[in-house]
């Protein structure tokens, strides 16, 4: 823990001579750099290069943030985003994408220290400084506007790389790259989940308006007038066939607690038929989502907790190199800040219960994907593969149990490929317990 501080302290320094920031600018940086390591880091890298330790098989590519080139912005094409900006991005992470956000994880004043500290990777907010947003001045939808719509999609082309019904499959789809040369994927506007930057009428609007910088996705501002700019808004809208978006972090789950010996509960016992079932997103760090979600019940019975997970797959990986498998990751001082949800850092550590098909249940304190040690806890899992579902339960004896308690799921799906970093992950969620 020392060389945190130590960092911290040189960081200031640095900060007052070559950027010559106040005492209490300098403050909100540093903190914005500790929260930026623990929440950030492992994908956008120390300095903001997109690489850190995860970042080589992270998918969509993690952004070089010292560059100046941003894709989601308030503020026409080639400018720098507003702060705003920033925070929304930061809070609600980006959609489709293994970057969650923080939202209910860190305060206004933390997620302001973080576009504080955002702001020092890249040197050009300080020459250049911040641009004003675009105007939006909503257009009310009727069905003539709409109709034009359809024809600006078609006159300017935007069939060539979203395809005439928005399938992300035009002619053009396959071959589009990024201003690296990396490959861009387009995604079908079928599906809320898929607009990282956002899905309502407005923000809709607000992309086609600035464009997304970087990629092949121009802006259309020097093209089209406003009500034109909103038609097509519309009819891109009009396509979304599944909404609205789901909740990838942040649930609260109330947990029940139920009379009785705490004894190991079967997948099938009855207690877990009075339980309300909760649909938790999962999202794969480095592939087309699948399974695209798990199903927790959760429930206290003689003072220890019980988690029922049930999850689709459609092979079972109990033996061989690449294990069907599921963890469970809560903080283990729950009075230190949230951890990374890369299984926790230095400053927060994590307790992780992981259950492996054809092994069992290990539990291990970890300080990041890199740092494991083995510990001895009061734990059992139980896990059960059929008709193309897995079903586990997981039986934890904590010693004390807070009345909200911070969790997150990691889990491999061994037919798809998955092992090691390779996983999909929730974003932290919370257990809300009655008091025991
Ligand atoms: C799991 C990896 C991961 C983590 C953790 C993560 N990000 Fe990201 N971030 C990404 C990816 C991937 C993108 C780009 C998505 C895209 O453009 O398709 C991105 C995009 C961004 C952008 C938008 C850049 C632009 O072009 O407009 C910002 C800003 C950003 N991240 C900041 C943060 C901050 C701050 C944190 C910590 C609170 C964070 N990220 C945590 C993966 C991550
Ligand atoms: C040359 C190819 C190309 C053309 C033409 C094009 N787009 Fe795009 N568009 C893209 C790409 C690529 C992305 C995704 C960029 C990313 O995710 O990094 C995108 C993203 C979008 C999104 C954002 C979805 C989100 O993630 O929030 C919208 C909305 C959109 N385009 C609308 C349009 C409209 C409307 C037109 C025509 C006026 C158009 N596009 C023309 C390539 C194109």
């Amino acid at each position: 823990m020392r060389w945190w501080k130590l960092t911290a302290f040189a960081m200031s320094i640095t900060l007052f001579y070559s950027w010559q920031v106040s005492p209490n600018q300098t403050d909100q940086i540093v903190e914005g750099r500790s929260l930026y390591l623990r929440h950030c880091s492992p994908c956008h890298g120390e300095k903001g290069k997109g690489d850190g330790p995860i970042a080589k098989i992270v998918k969509p590519a993690i952004p070089d943030l010292t560059e100046g080139v941003f894709k989601f912005r308030s503020t026409p094409s080639g400018n720098l985003p507003t702060d705003e900006d920033l925070r929304r991005v930061i809070v609600e992470g980006v959609p489709s994408t293994p970057m969650m956000g923080v939202k209910g994880i860190l305060s206004d004043e933390e997620v302001n220290s973080l576009v504080a500290f955002l702001k020092t990777l890249c040197p050009d907010f300080k020459d250049k400084g911040n641009a004003a947003p675009i105007k939006i001045n909503p257009v009310p939808m009727t069905p003539k506007l709409l109709e034009l719509g359809k024809q600006i999609y078609r006159d300017f082309q935007c069939n060539t790389c979203h395809g005439e019904k928005g399938d992300g499959d035009g002619p053009m789809a396959k071959s589009l790259k990024d201003n690296k040369g990396r490959p861009v994927q387009v995604l079908s506007f079928r599906d809320a989940n898929n607009f990282k930057n956002g899905y309502e009428p407005a923000e809709i609007y607000r992309t086609i308006m600035t464009g997304l910088d970087g990629t092949p996705m121009a802006s259309f501002a020097d093209v089209l007038t406003e009500e034109e700019g909103w038609a097509v808004a519309y009819f891109v809208h009009s396509m979304i066939s599944q909404k609205p978006a789901r909740q990838r972090s942040n649930i609260s789950i109330p947990v029940k607690t139920v009379q009785g010996s705490a004894s190991m509960l079967s997948v099938d016992d009855k207690t877990w038929e009075k339980i309300s079932s909760f649909e938790l997103p999962l999202q794969s760090l480095w592939r087309r989502n699948r399974p695209e979600s798990v199903r927790l019940k959760a429930l206290v019975l003689g003072q220890v907790l019980f988690l029922r997970l049930n999850w689709d797959d459609t092979t079972f990986n109990g033996k061989g190199k690449v294990l069907d498998s599921i963890s469970v990751q809560i903080p283990i001082n729950f009075q230190n800040p949230v951890p990374s949800l890369f299984w926790g850092d230095h400053v927060s550590p994590v307790l992780v219960f992981q259950w492996i098909a054809g092994k069992g249940l290990t539990v291990f304190e970890a300080r990041g994907f890199a740092s494991k040690t083995a510990r001895k806890y009061e734990a059992e899992g139980r896990g059960v593969w059929r008709k193309g579902q897995w079903t586990t339960v997981l039986k934890l004896k904590l010693p004390k149990l807070p009345n909200r308690l911070p969790f997150s799921i990691h889990l491999w799906d061994g037919g798809a490929g998955d092992s090691g970093e390779k996983r999909s992950i929730t974003g932290w969620h919370w257990l809300q317990i009655n008091p025991y």
